[in-house]
């Protein structure tokens, strides 16, 4: 069952989402060659405590992998796609590329959201990277609307990706969001026959999180058990929103 919510539980849901994209902003400015992705995850982990909120990542439970995550972000860097682990080790590049994700529980609801930022320039392939994947989130923002269908989100992604010819990883997908990180339902970068095609309605969350290779769709969990890797080693990216669906149309809940 997807759950819908009221204009007070989304006002709430705002509250989180604009916390997560206050951290993100700092992320992306702390990105530089140099900078750790331990030190943006102590930074972000700070940021959180000190607005009462709590990490939504850090403790939680992945079936998949068997474990708890133990960071309140994603550092996924270069041929990285999603679950990179901060570490003192990993230091950034010029010409690297670093996804970003971090959600937060904030008075009862989650928000969650994602970015990738170049460190310094970047090839024009990556640029491109970069951009076809930002594109392909606010293409299916678009579809946040009722009376359309979760297809559409899906498929607006799909559709954009495929034309400019890069891999749409199908391993992870997005979600419904709320009281919980993960709800119903499951929102593929891809429309996937196999689920179900509800129509959309007020009051329904999602978060929508393109995460999409430069060469081929395929990825492979690395000897860490958490990072995911694009298994031909080309550079991946990943852009997250929480999306409101409301009488007014979508309203992306992760930025202001
Ligand atoms: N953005 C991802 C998601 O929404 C990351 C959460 S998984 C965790 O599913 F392991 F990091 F918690
Ligand atoms: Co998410």
């Amino acid at each position: 069952m997807i759950i819908r919510k009221t204009p007070a539980e989304l006002e709430k849901m705002r509250a989180a989402g604009l916390l997560v994209h206050g951290i993100l902003k700092r992320m992306e400015a702390m990105v530089s060659e140099g900078v750790t992705t331990l030190e943006l995850e102590l930074e972000a982990e700070k940021m959180i405590r000190d607005a009462g909120a709590k990490p939504a990542f850090k403790g939680y439970y992945v079936p998949a992998v068997g474990q708890r995550y133990q960071f309140v972000l994603c550092t996924s860097v270069n041929e990285e796609v999603v679950h990179g682990l901060p570490s003192a080790k990993r230091i950034l590049k010029k010409g690297d590329i670093v996804s970003i994700d971090t959600g937060v529980e904030l008075n009862g609801y989650y928000g969650d959201s994602a970015i990738t930022v170049p460190v310094g320039e970047v090839s024009p392939k990556v640029e491109r990277l970069l951009a076809v994947t930002r594109e392909s989130l606010e293409l299916a923002i678009d579809q946040m609307r009722a009376g359309n269908r979760l297809f559409d989100v899906c498929g607006a992604v799909e559709r954009h990706v495929n034309s400019h010819g890069f891999g749409i990883v199908r391993e992870f997908v997005g979600h419904g969001i709320g009281t919980q990180l993960h709800e119903e339902p499951q929102v593929p970068n891809y429309v996937d026959r196999k689920n179900e095609n509800p129509r959309l309605k007020e009051g329904m969350v999602l978060a929508i999180e393109p995460m999409v290779n430069a060469g081929k769709p395929e990825s492979r969990v690395t000897a860490d058990k958490w990072t995911a890797v694009s298994k031909d080693g080309s550079f991946s990216a990943h852009f997250e929103h929480c999306v409101a669906i409301t009488a007014e149309g979508p309203w992306v809940l992760t930025r202001p």
